[in-house]
């Protein structure tokens, strides 16, 4: 296993639309080594999610994990999931979000490294995958989960938060920490999704 160099945001592979995985070679030693270095990269970073364009690799893989985070303790941890040749289907409303169907939440990319930008996606999907092994599975999200997984399966056709972010809303880092309030960072159906707010 190995932690790969992860592609920013310039470079041509974050734009290219992924090629779907062969199924009969998801076994082989190649791919299980790719699948492996994408959960260590995604580990030693810090990241929810990662999808293989970002250590160029231009084939339709994303990995998600979410620990428990101590600065959101209402976010349900999600386990280990690896998604070969994902299908994301949006289980709300049209292209008109009301507040109901939608989740907003400033994201951040590890190929955008230190922004934030405000995204708001459709707050159910549905996903159909292949696992690790070739298996097919089907899940349905909602919340949290649900716009992270939509932002991993963006990354298979090129496209970054930023393109779908409230630009006015993109703030560094440094100053999301000062200016964006803990109760402002994802809203769940227009609600807060927050515990007891910690120092950061
Ligand atoms: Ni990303």
């Amino acid at each position: 296993m190995a932690i790969r160099k992860i592609a920013q945001l310039g470079e041509p592979v974050l734009r290219q639309r992924a090629s779907p995985v062969a199924l009969a070679e998801i076994r082989s030693e190649k791919l299980q080594a790719l699948i492996d270095d994408m959960i260590e990269t995604m580990r030693d970073a810090d990241g929810a999610g990662l999808a293989a364009p970002q250590i160029y690799e231009s084939v339709r893989i994303a990995v998600i994990e979410v620990e428990q985070n101590p600065r959101y303790p209402a976010l349900a941890p999600v386990p280990l999931t690896i998604l070969v040749n994902p299908v994301v289907t949006s289980e709300v409303g049209g292209s008109e979000l009301a507040s109901d169907d939608a989740v907003e939440m400033f994201e951040g990319c590890l190929s955008v490294a230190g922004v934030r930008g405000r995204v708001r996606r459709p707050r159910r999907v549905r996903v159909t995958a292949h696992d690790r092994d070739g298996k097919p599975f089907e899940l349905r999200w909602e919340g949290v989960r649900a716009a992270i997984v939509q932002h991993e399966c963006d990354h298979l056709d090129g496209v970054l938060f930023v393109d779908r972010a409230d630009p006015r809303s993109l703030t560094f880092l440094r100053e999301y920490e000062r200016h964006v309030p803990l109760e402002r960072r994802i809203l769940d159906r227009g609600q807060p999704v927050l515990g007891a707010p910690k120092a950061s």
